[in-house]
């Protein structure tokens, strides 16, 4: 684990050249050819497929989805609103796989979660995830939480710090690369979170409330970011906010209540 910690010499934007990621003015023209490929290998047309899904907790006790059911196209950007607890952080757990429906049927890009023969692979190659709850590492710096992220993962191990330094660039976090999280603020926590999913370039990222602490302008930037990746690289994205203004930056926005999907409003 320890190796994270290493500090590749500084390295001008110009030399962000051995991931074959372009870059434009410093900011990421990239997630790499990975990502496209993924797009050409032809999956459906659904990224997104969950067919009739109840999660029960306390054995039955709590059902946080309830007959749920929800389509997304590859490449869609949606927002989930819905009021506290109706089962939205919930709907993003299954899909990243961190738990496992009670019944029904959930796919992504083609996968059915049920059967996966890898789930930490799965977590790793196809989903990008922004917790609520930040989850970084406390010990371990911005950078090298971002770097963690990359175990295992096709990009070669001295690409990695070059990377991650370009997402933190990318959400306007470079000056802040050496601090740990308690030494950052509740928004750039929030960034670096966001630059953590993006480590391998996933076809889906799946975010939970990600502009919460995040002022007016930084916000706006991480909205742009996601449409960008969605515009440029395909990527899908399932965002969950309570924001209506944030909602908006989605092409389709879905309210959710007591556990299922409603119908689409807005957009
Ligand atoms: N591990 C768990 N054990 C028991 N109940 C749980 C668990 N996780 C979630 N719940 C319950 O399931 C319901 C849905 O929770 P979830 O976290 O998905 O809500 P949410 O829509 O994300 O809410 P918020 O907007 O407040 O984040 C809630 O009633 C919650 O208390
Ligand atoms: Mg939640």
């Amino acid at each position: 684990m320890n190796e994270h910690h290493a500090i590749a010499p500084t390295l001008s934007s110009q030399d962000i050249e051995p991931t074959g990621i372009p870059v434009q003015g410093g900011h990421i023209s990239a997630l790499t050819s990975e990502s496209r490929s993924n797009v050409e290998k032809g999956y459906a047309s659904l990224a997104i497929e969950v067919i009739g899904v109840t999660k029960e907790f306390d054995g039955g006790a709590v059902r946080a989805l309830n007959g749920m059911d929800l389509r997304v196209e590859r490449g869609e950007f949606i927002a989930i609103m819905g009021p506290s607890g109706c089962g939205k952080s919930t709907l993003l757990h299954l899909l990243a796989a961190l738990d496992s429906p009670t019944s029904g049927t959930i796919r992504v890009e083609g996968q059915d979660l049920s059967h996966l023969p890898d789930p930490s692979r799965y977590r790793r190659q196809t989903i990008g995830l922004v917790f609520q709850l930040h989850n970084l590492l406390p010990r371990l710096s911005a950078l090298a939480n971002i770097e963690v992220a990359m175990m295992g993962s096709h990009r070669p191990h001295r690409e990695r710090t070059v990377w991650a330094r370009q997402l933190l660039s990318e959400l306007d976090l470079a000056d802040r690369e050496r601090r740990h999280p308690p030494q950052l603020s509740g928004g750039e926590r929030q960034r670096v979170a966001i630059a953590r999913a993006l480590a391998n370039d996933p076809p889906v990222l799946l975010v939970d409330e990600p502009t919460g602490n995040l002022d007016s302008d930084a916000s706006a930037n991480v909205l742009a970011l996601f449409a960008r990746l969605q515009r440029e690289y395909g990527v899908t994205t399932v965002m969950v906010t309570h924001d209506p203004a944030v909602a908006q930056a989605a092409g389709r926005i879905l309210q959710m209540r007591d556990g299922r999907i409603g119908d689409p409003i807005g957009a």
